[in-house]
């Protein structure tokens, strides 16, 4: 199995190592039947949220309009679509959105980003948001686009300047852009799911043995 590192070259394992408990709990080996549902799984395996990005190359429209397509697609809560999604390209707008920033000024080097709003008179609209956000970098990086979200906003100011009206809340923005650097070797720093999953109640052990 090998991996693109966003540039075109090919990597190859940057998994757990057999070892890794992590992969313990992989699903089980695939036969090409079921093989797409191995890619999505290996994207998830395979992603990092990245805060350095190429600023020599843009991403491809088309890549962007599927990343668009993903949000649009993702499911909400009673099939709300609450959800409005502003795509930031304008290079001048993305040094912006860096500025209305609290904790994601690193967006001012993305190619694009998306700005999520949601109605927050929906108790799941955070849910939802987070839900079409995951879609869309899962999408990009299937395309070797990386990603990285933020939640910190100055709410005003990007009411201002990107003209939000007041029913909508500013919810998750999201960079978007190929990596800087390449993430080979590079490990996801995950709890193993012995420590954070229980076996049919909170406290009991799940042991992998167990799994009919
Ligand atoms: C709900 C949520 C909020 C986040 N907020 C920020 C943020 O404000 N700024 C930022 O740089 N990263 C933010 N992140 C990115 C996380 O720090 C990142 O997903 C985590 O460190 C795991 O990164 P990795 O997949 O590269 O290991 C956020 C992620 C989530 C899921």
């Amino acid at each position: 199995m090998s991996y693109h590192d966003g540039k075109g070259t090919i990597l190859s394992h940057i998994l757990p190592s057999e070892n890794d408990s992590v992969l313990r709990w992989r699903c089980p080996p695939i036969s090409a039947r079921v093989c797409t549902c191995m890619d999505a799984y290996e994207t998830i395996a395979t992603k990092l949220d990245v805060r350095d990005f190429d600023s020599k190359k843009a991403v491809p429209k088309e890549i962007k309009q599927k990343v668009l397509d993903a949000a649009r697609l993702t499911g909400s809560g009673m099939n709300s679509q609450h959800w409005r999604f502003i795509l930031v390209q304008d290079p001048k707008n993305l040094k912006q959105l860096a500025d209305d920033s609290t904790t994601g000024q690193w967006v001012g080097g993305a190619n694009f980003a998306v700005i999520v709003l949601t109605d927050p008179k929906l108790a799941f609209h955070g849910i939802d948001a987070g839900r079409a956000v995951q879609d869309m970098q899962i999408t990009a990086w299937s395309s070797g686009v990386a990603s990285r979200l933020y939640t910190g906003f100055n709410e005003q100011k990007m009411r201002k300047d990107y003209a939000i009206p007041a029913n909508l809340e500013v919810t998750i923005a999201v960079g978007f852009g190929y990596p800087a650097k390449k993430i080979t070797g590079k490990r996801k720093n995950r709890k193993p799911l012995d420590e954070i999953g229980y076996f049919e109640k909170y406290g009991s052990k799940l042991d992998a043995s167990r799994i009919a």
